[in-house]
């Protein structure tokens, strides 16, 4: 036994490693659709790293632009540049990845028994990225931000309790910049990260899905062991980050002028677009109440089908109510998108 190989086993028997890597696991698992969920792994990692090092150079000031100032320089500066790019496309291809292996996930029916806790805890990843995308882009402080956060604000007025924690008169003399901040970079990634944990855990005791019943028996199904989904998550989250990169030296994150609190001339990221469409059409006082019974249907999701097949063939009232949600909601981007910016506050 060389040197090198005595040190890997003498690791893998003292972590328990060998055990975890060569663990059994169906063939299916290793397809393309069922390892998007592990290149978001991969990917939310790049945004740890790539989040830290933008996090040495950022100041969550409000005061005299301070916030503002900062992401210039940070755009300015060469190398510096390409971390922010890193961390803006790599935030907009992670939320693409995690809606494509929600449709993976909704298609195969894995949300059914004895999956639904999996599913719910995927619903709450959903929102906490959301809500991670959603303060990055406060947080640049230049119109697009502002704006974000005058939205926030008000949206907040008309959802009480719900949204107390987002409100000013929560801590008033803290600027609320700060609080955005630190939900950010500590709060909201220990959320997700803890969901993460969970969703992982369950993963492993429930064992992944069996596509449409029938199709394959769960106990004739050729087994692979655990490891050889780690090499193609690694594959796969690094064609994810290969994109991104490319993507980050050609195309700058953008960045508009210093934000002006007394105008409204900007419209927001794609994944919020849906929310401007709604805004356009009743208000923004509607937003909680389209928001809220759309993340109840998700939820319940598990709920709303029992019946025992997974064959989406099958399942026609469920694809129906798929094609029918994503019409509404890319349809309402796309209209935001084609619109021209229209005034929302203070209605
Ligand atoms: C940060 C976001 C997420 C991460 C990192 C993540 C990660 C994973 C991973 C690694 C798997 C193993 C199989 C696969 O990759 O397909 C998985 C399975 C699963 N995920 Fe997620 N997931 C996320 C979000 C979601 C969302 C939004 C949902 C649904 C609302 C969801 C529901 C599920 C379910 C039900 C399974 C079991 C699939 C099966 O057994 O076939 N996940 N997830
Ligand atoms: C999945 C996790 C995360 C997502 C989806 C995300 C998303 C974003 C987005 C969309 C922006 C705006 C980027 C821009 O337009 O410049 C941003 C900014 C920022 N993020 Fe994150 N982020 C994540 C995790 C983190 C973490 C863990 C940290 C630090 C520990 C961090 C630190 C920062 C900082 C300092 C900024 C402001 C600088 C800038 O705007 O360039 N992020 N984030």
């Amino acid at each position: 036994m060389s040197f090198g190989s005595k040190w890997v086993s003498w690791v893998k028997g003292r972590s328990g490693l060998g055990t975890f890597l060569d663990h059994l696991i169906p063939a299916h698992a290793n397809n393309p659709t069922y390892v998007i969920g592990g290149a978001v792994v991969i990917l939310g990692l790049v945004q740890g790293v790539t989040g830290v090092l933008l996090q040495q150079f950022y100041h969550p000031s409000p005061d005299a632009n301070a916030a503002y100032g900062t992401v210039s320089y940070i755009s300015a500066t060469q190398g510096w540049s390409f971390v922010r790019n890193l961390h803006y496309w790599g935030a907009q291809l992670l939320l693409v990845l995690v809606i494509l292996h929600m449709l993976r996930v909704y298609v195969s029916a894995a949300y059914k028994r004895p999956r639904e806790l999996l599913w719910v805890s995927g619903v709450a990843l959903l929102v906490s990225l959301w809500l991670l995308a959603f303060t990055g882009s406060v947080l640049k402080w230049d119109q697009e931000g502002v704006e974000a956060l005058g939205h926030n604000l008000e949206l907040s007025s008309y959802a009480g309790p719900l949204a107390y924690w987002f409100s000013p008169s929560f801590a008033p003399d803290v600027p609320i910049l700060i609080r955005l901040n630190s939900a950010h970079v500590t709060l909201l990634p220990i959320i997700a990260l803890t969901i993460i944990g969970v969703h992982i855990y369950l993963i492993r005791v429930l064992g992944i899905s069996t596509p449409k019943n029938g199709a394959s028996k769960p106990e004739s199904e050729r087994k692979v062991p655990f490891s050889s989904h780690i090499k193609w998550m690694l594959v796969y989250g690094s064609i994810a980050f290969l994109f991104v990169a490319i993507v980050g030296i050609f195309v700058a994150a953008p960045l508009s002028s210093v934000g002006n609190t007394q105008i409204e001339v900007s419209k927001p990221d794609w994944y919020l677009l849906w929310v401007y469409a709604v805004e356009n059409y009743v208000g923004l006082q509607a937003v909680p109440f389209i928001l809220t019974p759309a993340l109840v249907l998700m939820t319940i999701v598990p709920a709303l089908d029992r019946s025992a097949t997974t064959d989406p063939r099958k399942r026609k009232v469920m694809m129906i109510l798929l094609v029918a949600g994503v019409v509404f909601f890319v349809g309402l981007m796309l209209d935001a998108a084609l619109l021209p910016p229209k005034s929302h506050l203070g209605g």
